[in-house]
This record gives structure tokens, C-alpha cells and sequence, in this order.
């Protein structure tokens, strides 16, 4: 296991992680995205899907749940579990079907659906420090470890 730590003192600083983190996407990478509310993790991922080139705006899936974006070779699909009211609704909403071998994964809130949901390759988490945040970086597979390598 590694973990980084990086200190985002603005937005942008959180929108460039989000970019560089999209430079070195492998296949089938699951990302959990943590952090109390409001504390970037939205905003990391919108660097991250605009990193790869999608230019239109990223909402959250606060309401929606997943929002999805189409690429040339892959489905990225960015969920926001914080309205879950039982952790076993991943299971009965079908998205764990959502989740291959080749598209990228990003869920904010993974703790709602803890018990689940598979073992993340790469855990991101937000924390509030004076006006800016704290970043940790933490992967679990080998396939983490080469992203995180190439960060
Ligand atoms: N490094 C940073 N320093 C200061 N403000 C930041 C930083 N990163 C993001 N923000 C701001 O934090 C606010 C909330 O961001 P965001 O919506 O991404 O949070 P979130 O973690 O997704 O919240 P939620 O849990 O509600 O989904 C935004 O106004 C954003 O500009
Ligand atoms: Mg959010």
C-alpha cells in the first residue's frame, strides 16, 4: 500500500489533481472519492473528467446518483451514494454492473454502500485545513500503485 499527501490550498489546486490523477488512468481503475461535505470532492473529479478531454460541464450526482460520460474506449461513471438509505442499495439499483474491466469508476460517499462495494485500486480523501484542504492518496492493488507511481 502508498499513500501521498498533498496539500490543495484552493480550488484550482484541487481541480489539478483531479487533471494530473487523469494522466495516468489504467484501465478498470476504481477510485473512491472521500471527505465530509462539501469538501472537494466534486471538484476533483470535474479536473479529473476534464483532464480527459470531456469539455462540457460536470455536475454532481448528488440527485442523480451516477452521472456517465463517453470516451473512445471506455465508460467513465461518477456516483455520489450520499442519498443511499441502506448500504444495499448498490445492489438493487444494478450498479455494481456499471463496473468493468475497461470503464473508470469514481464514487463519492463509498461509506454509505460499505459491506458492497469492491475493494477500491485508489482511496482519495478530502479534509478541511485552515481555507484549503488535505489530500491522502491511498492505493490497494497493484493497479493503484502504477497510477499513483506515475502521479
Ligand atoms: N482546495 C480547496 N480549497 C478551498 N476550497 C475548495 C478546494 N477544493 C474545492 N473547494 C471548494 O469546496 C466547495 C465544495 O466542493 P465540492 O462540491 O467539490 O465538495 P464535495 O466534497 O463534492 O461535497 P458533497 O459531499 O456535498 O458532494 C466548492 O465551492 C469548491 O470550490
Ligand atoms: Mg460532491
Amino acid at each position: 500500500m502508498k499513500e501521498l499527501k498533498i496539500l490543495l490550498s484552493s480550488e484550482k489546486n484541487t481541480l489539478d489533481l483531479g487533471k494530473s490523477i487523469s494522466t495516468c488512468l489504467t484501465e478498470g481503475l476504481l477510485i473512491f472519492l472521500k471527505g465530509d461535505l462539501g469538501a472537494g470532492k466534486t471538484t476533483l473529479a470535474r479536473g479529473l473528467i476534464n483532464g480527459l478531454g470531456y469539455s462540457g460541464s460536470v455536475k454532481s450526482p448528488t440527485y442523480s446518483l451516477i452521472e456517465q460520460y463517453e470516451f473512445d474506449n471506455f465508460t467513465l461513471n461518477h456516483f455520489d451514494l450520499y442519498r443511499f438509505s441502506s448500504p444495499d442499495e448498490w445492489v438493487s439499483s444494478g450498479f455494481q454492473e456499471y463496473i468493468t474491466s475497461c470503464n473508470i469508476t469514481l464514487i463519492e460517499w463509498p461509506e454509505k454502500s460499505y459491506g458492497f462495494l469492491p475493494k477500491p485500486d485508489l482511496e482519495i480523501k478530502l479534509l478541511y485545513k485552515n481555507q484549503g484542504r488535505a489530500s491522502f492518496i491511498d492505493s490497494f492493488t497493484p493497479k493503484g500503485n502504477k497510477c499513483l507511481e506515475n502521479l
